[in-house]
C-alpha cells in the first residue's frame, strides 16, 4: 500500500511538526484544526521554520515554496475524506480522542489508515471506537518533528500487519527511524523518559537540590541535551501529568505515582514554555 496523502489533525506543536515533515518529504497534506487562529498560526510557524533553513544554508527558496505548495489548510474535518493516512495530532485526551476517531470513521475513505500520536492513550480503545480497528496505529512522533530522528509506531490488539507496515513505511519516507512498540501504557519511550523526569520533581520537591543543580547534573553529567525540568517544561508539564496518570493507573505500580509538585504545578496553570511559565520563567 502506497500512501501518497496524508490528513493532519491539529495545528499545536506536534501537528504542525508532523505537517511540515510530511510536505518536506513529497507527501500531499491537509492540515485540520478545529480554529482558524490556530491553523493560521501553524502554518506561520511552519513558514518560519522553513525560512530558516533557507538563511542557514540547509535548502533553497524553491524548496520552500514547493513545500508549502504541498500543505492545504482546512477547518472542516469532512476535507480529510480524500487521505490515506490521517495522523490525528489533537490535545492528550480520551474523550477529545475517542470523538476525532468516531468522526474519522465516518468521514474517511474505504481503506484509510488513522493513526494516532498520542502518547500514552492505548490504540486499542482508540481503535475500538471504530469500525475499522484493523487499520488502526499509533505513530507516535517526538517534539521537536522536524528534529528528532524516531517514531514510535504501536500495534493495538487488532491492528493488521498491513497497517503498520505501511505506517512505517511513511515514518520512513519522512527520514524517520521506527521503533514498534507493544499497546501497554507509555509504550516504550514514555515508560523510561516520564519515570525519569517524575523522579526529577521529586528530587526538586524534597529540596535535594534546586532546579537548575538538576538539570545541570543530568545535562553535564550524563550528557542529555536538556536537563529533565528543562525537557518537562518543553514538553508540557500538563502533558507529563496526563501521562504519569496513565502509567499509574494503566500498570498498577506505586512507583508511577506523580510526584505532589507536578500536580501542584498544573493546577497553578503553570504548563511550561507554551505558557511562559513552568518549572522555570520565559
Ligand atoms: N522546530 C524545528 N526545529 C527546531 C526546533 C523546533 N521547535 N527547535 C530547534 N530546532 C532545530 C534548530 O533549527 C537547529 O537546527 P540545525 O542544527 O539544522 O540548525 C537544531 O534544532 C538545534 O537547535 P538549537 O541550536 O536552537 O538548540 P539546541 O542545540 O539547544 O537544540 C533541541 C534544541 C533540539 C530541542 C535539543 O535541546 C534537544 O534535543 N532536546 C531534547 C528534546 C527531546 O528530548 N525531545 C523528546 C521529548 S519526548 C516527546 O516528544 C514524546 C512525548 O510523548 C512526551
Amino acid at each position: 500500500m502506497s500512501i501518497q496523502s496524508i490528513g493532519v489533525i491539529g495545528a499545536g506543536q506536534m501537528g504542525r511538526g508532523i505537517a511540515q515533515v510530511a510536505a518536506m518529504n513529497n507527501f500531499k497534506v491537509c492540515l485540520y484544526d478545529i480554529s482558524e487562529e490556530g491553523l493560521q498560526f501553524g502554518l506561520d510557524f511552519i513558514k518560519k521554520q522553513l525560512d530558516k533553513g533557507v538563511t542557514k544554508g540547509k535548502w533553497d527558496e524553491t524548496f520552500v515554496s514547493n513545500t508549502l505548495a504541498n500543505i492545504t489548510k482546512s477547518s472542516e474535518l469532512s476535507s480529510l475524506s480524500d487521505a490515506e493516512l490521517i495522523i490525528e495530532a489533537a490535545t492528550e485526551n480520551k474523550k477529545i480522542k475517542f470523538e476525532i476517531f468516531k468522526q474519522l470513521d465516518e468521514i474517511a475513505k474505504d481503506g484509510a489508515i488513522l493513526a494516532s500520536n498520542t502518547s500514552s492513550i492505548s490504540i486499542t480503545e482508540i481503535a475500538a471506537v471504530t469500525k475499522r480497528p484493523q487499520s488502526v496505529a499509533g505513530m507516535h512522533f517526538m517534539n521537536p518533528v522536524p528534529v528528532m530522528k524516531l517514531v514510535e509506531t504501536i500495534t493495538g490488539l487488532e491492528t493488521s500487519e498491513e497497517t503498520i507496515s505501511a505506517v512505517e513505511a511513511v515514518a520512513e519516507q519522512m527520514g524517520k527511524t521506527v521503533v514498534r512498540a507493544d499497546d501497554v501504557a507509555g509504550f516504550a519511550v514514555n515508560r523510561i523518559l516520564m519515570p525519569m523526569i517524575n523522579e526529577a520533581f521529586y528530587t526538586l520537591y524534597e529540596g535535594v537540590a534546586n532546579a537548575k543543580g538538576i538539570d545541570d547534573a543530568m545535562k553535564l553529567g550524563c550528557n542529555q541535551p536538556m536537563g529533565p525540568l528543562e525537557l518537562a517544561d518543553f514538553i508540557g508539564l500538563d502533558t507529563c501529568l496526563a501521562i504519569m496518570e496513565v502509567l499509574h493507573e494503566g500498570l498498577g505500580d506505586t512507583k508511577y505515582r506523580p510526584c505532589p509538585l507536578l500536580k501542584k504545578y498544573v493546577t497553578a496553570g503553570r504548563y511550561g514554555r507554551k505558557v511562559g511559565k513552568g518549572v522555570y520563567e520565559y
